[in-house]
């Protein structure tokens, strides 16, 4: 392996410390414990591992969390009606609802019923609508997640050419907004490609930061990546169990083959996983003192 190794598990700690500083600081000065309200709908195995993380991050920094969990047959009323409670309710300054949400329910409408000033996984149409104007607001989790790893591992991404691929609305179109930005930490010209873009690898090979989030294992193999490149591999597809039974995870990139050429690269798992759950603790955070009327940055 020649590249260097992008240590997401280290990164989100170093972050993670920072926060409890700054909790401990908010109790101090201000009496304020920040809360995380969660609501998870249904039995995916997969959303239910990751609600209880955001848990137990929340309990290990000492943010206050409300957990709902609701079955799979909860009716769109019932939903709406927890989330203008969770809205009103003064200890709740974060709200996430875990997606995928089941087939009779209208995400979108959910969504938008969330108060945008909870909105710390930054979902809601009006903070993406603030993050492509490039005005502050809660980018969602898994993005700033990776924007951060960037500047962590003092990668530029000023003048470079980002190639994104995929476009969803969690990972791909937001990473490529917030990279596309007039400002120093983005300031990069974006490609982005996706499932029907032909002759993928026309572009993969152009990118000087190539960001991976299609769902599809082993996707990036070394003969599309050029010599130097960083690589940021969001993916996390399951393929298969361990003997102790949990889910293998692997990455969208052919991590072994990549590493031999790429000069950066993210494992996954271990990469952008961890700093997913990071941003959220942050987001919840700056929610909490927006509410109280601090900025983001003050103690
Ligand atoms: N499903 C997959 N990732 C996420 C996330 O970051 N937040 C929520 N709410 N649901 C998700």
């Amino acid at each position: 392996m020649t590249a260097r190794l992008i240590d997401g598990k280290k990164i989100a700690e170093e972050i993670k410390e920072e926060l409890k500083t700054q909790i401990e600081q908010l109790n101090k000065i201000h009496s304020l414990v920040p809360g995380l309200a969660t609501v998870l709908v249904g039995d995916d195995p997969a959303s239910h591992v990751y609600v209880n993380l955001k848990i137990k991050n929340c309990q290990a920094l000492g943010i206050a969390s409300f957990n709902h969990q609701l079955s799979a047959e909860t009716s769109q009323k019932e939903l709406l009606d927890l989330v203008h409670n969770l809205n009103a309710d003064p200890a709740v300054h974060g709200i996430l609802v875990q997606v995928p949400l089941p087939k009779h329910i209208d995400e979108t409408e959910v969504l938008l019923s969330i108060d945008p000033k909870k909105d710390v996984d930054g979902f809601h149409p009006f903070s993406l609508g603030k993050m492509v104007i490039g005005e502050d607001t809660f980018l969602s989790c898994t993005p700033a997640g990776i924007q951060q790893l960037l500047i962590r591992s003092n990668i530029e991404t000023q003048g470079k050419h980002v190639v994104v691929v995929g476009r969803s609305n969690i990972v791909g179109k937001p990473i490529a907004n917030i990279l596309m930005q007039k400002n120093p930490h983005a300031n990069a010209t974006v490609t982005i490609c996706h499932s029907r873009t032909p002759n993928i690898k026309d572009y993969t090979l152009q990118a000087d930061i190539l960001i991976v989030a299609i769902g599809i294992p082993g996707f990036i193999t070394a003969d599309m990546v050029k010599e130097g490149v960083t690589v940021i591999d969001v993916g996390t597809n399951k393929i298969g169990t361990t003997s102790t039974g949990k889910a293998r995870l692997t990455g969208d990139v052919a991590f072994e083959e990549v590493s031999e050429i790429a000069g950066a690269i993210t494992p996954s798992p271990g990469g952008v996983g961890p700093m997913t759950i990071a941003m959220l603790m942050s987001n919840t955070v700056k929610a909490a003192k927006l509410s109280i009327g601090l900025k983001p940055q003050d103690p």
